[in-house]
């Protein structure tokens, strides 16, 4: 395989897996990386991985294959490891001063005023989408009423 392309032709959701089979902690510090450095919009970084990586992990995560998701199960326990992504629905002050601060720390700007016009410019987005969430939950409240 050369392309990128010939990757994803070749690619496939696996269905049944060897539990015999175990991705190596090389490969898997690897994927690690990929998930921590995903970019978000406005670098607002809104998700958590929970990783299982042992039978008591993966056993506790079958909790969401009940009901119609039943099918899912073995593959949970089966499998090497599962990753669960769990993201933020909203995004309040105190969650980007956070990850403002996690910038400052990791040496991001360069000056003083880089870090407030971040804060700034990363507001400004999210004040449309928060308006947005806030209006359409509006909506929703009001066609429960
Ligand atoms: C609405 C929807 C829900 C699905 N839910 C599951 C699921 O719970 N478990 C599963 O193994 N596959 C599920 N699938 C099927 C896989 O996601 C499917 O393999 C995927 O669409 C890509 O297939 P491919 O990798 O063969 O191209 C679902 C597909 C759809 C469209």
């Amino acid at each position: 395989m050369k392309t990128i392309s010939e990757a994803m032709n070749w690619r496939y959701s696996t269905k049944d897996f060897d539990p015999n089979k175990k991705i190596s902690t090389e490969d898997f510090e690897q994927l690690k990386d990929i998930l921590h450095l995903q970019a978000s919009s406005v670098n607002i970084q809104p998700w958590h991985y929970i990783i299982a990586d042992d039978d008591a992990g993966k056993q506790r995560m079958t909790k969401g294959t009940q009901d119609i998701f039943e099918m899912n199960k073995n593959k949970l326990l089966d499998c090497s490891h599962v990753v669960l992504f769990a993201t933020r629905v909203y995004a309040d002050d105190a969650y980007l001063e956070t990850i403002l601060e996690q910038e400052d720390k990791d040496g991001r700007f360069a000056k003083e005023e880089y870090k407030t016009q971040m804060h700034q410019g990363r507001k400004m987005f999210l004040d449309i989408h928060r308006s947005l969430y806030t209006t359409k939950m509006l909506k929703v409240s009001k066609v429960v009423d």
